[in-house]
């Protein structure tokens, strides 16, 4: 209902509560009702005795009225199921994507303001509160699972290009999942999927990015090596733009990966690259690999030339300070 009032209040200035009430088949003092509401939601609303409401200014929240409007995609984000507050948005993406034989579709969004669980590789927390984007997207992609790590590569150039466009940063991809700026992580992105041997049944890509958060309030033991956008640009970045020009960059580069185009995402990746050219030390779980990151290949695999010349081709690691 809120979203039909808003929809009535974009297209005119003045909006009286009778011509709402009309259109709305609901009764007066409902429409105030729902005034309040959208009042109460960060909308600001003027009312003026003869002239009806006049919407002044809109919030910065995800809400699915604003996230999708002006959204250009075809299907990613066409469905938004929205939350204030959720334990983790990859949680609640997982349970979601066991319904696609009820109508879940893929692209559908979940959507968060702040995570009291936000999880993220390799079991560790996330730290997620107000003010950065916590969202989840549900895919399923007719590609074999081999395909994950493109998928976490090709989501990784589309939040670059994302945080680029809106904030003219140019931010850099440590292999294989973590946006840096100034060498410090102000966006991490976390894929699951369900296989079986040769299908996927889904996946669930998770992004959270540091969006308009202070830096005394990241919790102490993550503060030297985290940063965010508005730190960087001395201003608070708009979070729906963003999020709708990730998800935007998002459709256009999962096409392409559909489409098995991944080298043309995988160049990309490289200009943005923190990783390459760089000697690293590798946690690969049961053992440490130190070595020249010579490159990526065509799985989205990271290269590692060790000392003695060879050549070890790393699926899944993380890479040590
Ligand atoms: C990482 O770098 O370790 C990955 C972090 C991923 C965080 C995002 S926030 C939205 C989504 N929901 C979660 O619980 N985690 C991911």
């Amino acid at each position: 209902m809120t979203g039909d009032i808003l929809k009535y209040l974009r297209e005119k200035e003045y909006v009286s509560g009778e011509v709402l009430a009309r259109k709305l088949k609901i009764s007066r003092v409902a429409v105030w009702k729902q005034i309040q509401k959208l009042k109460d939601m960060g909308y600001k609303i003027t009312s003026d005795q003869n002239l009806g409401y006049c919407l002044v200014s809109h919030p910065d929240l995800l809400i699915p009225q604003e996230v999708q409007r002006g959204l250009s995609t075809t299907y990613i984000g066409k469905k938004i199921y929205y939350f204030p507050e959720l334990e983790s948005t990859n949680i609640a993406a997982k349970e979601k994507a066991l319904h696609r034989a009820e109508g879940m579709s893929e692209g559908t969004l979940i959507i968060t303001e702040r995570q009291s669980a936000g999880k993220g590789r390799l079991g560790r927390e996330w730290f997620s509160p107000a003010g950065g984007i916590w969202l989840s997207i549900i895919l399923y992609p007719q590609l074999s699972p081999s395909y994950i790590s493109r998928i976490t590569l090709m989501t990784a150039v589309a939040a670059v290009k994302a945080i680029e466009i809106c904030t003219q940063i140019e931010p850099q991809i440590k292999w294989p999942n973590d946006i840096l700026i100034n060498e410090k992580k102000v966006c991490g992105i976390l894929t699951e999927m369900s296989a079986e041997l040769d299908i996927i049944n889904w996946v669930v890509v998770g992004i959270g990015v540091n969006v308009n958060i202070d830096h005394q309030r990241f919790p102490e033991d993550i503060q030297a090596n985290t940063i965010s956008l508005k730190e960087v640009s001395g201003e608070e970045v708009l979070r729906v733009k963003l999020a709708q020009t990730f998800l935007q960059e998002f459709e256009k580069y999962y096409e392409k990966l559909k489409r098995k185009e991944f080298s043309s995402i995988l160049k990309e990746w490289k200009l943005y690259s923190h990783t390459l050219g760089k000697k690293i030390r590798v946690d690969m779980g049961e053992r440490i690999i130190t070595g020249e990151a010579i490159d990526i290949n065509e799985e989205g695999a990271l290269i590692l030339k060790k000392e003695d010349g060879e050549l070890i081709k790393i699926i899944s690691g993380t890479i040590l300070k």
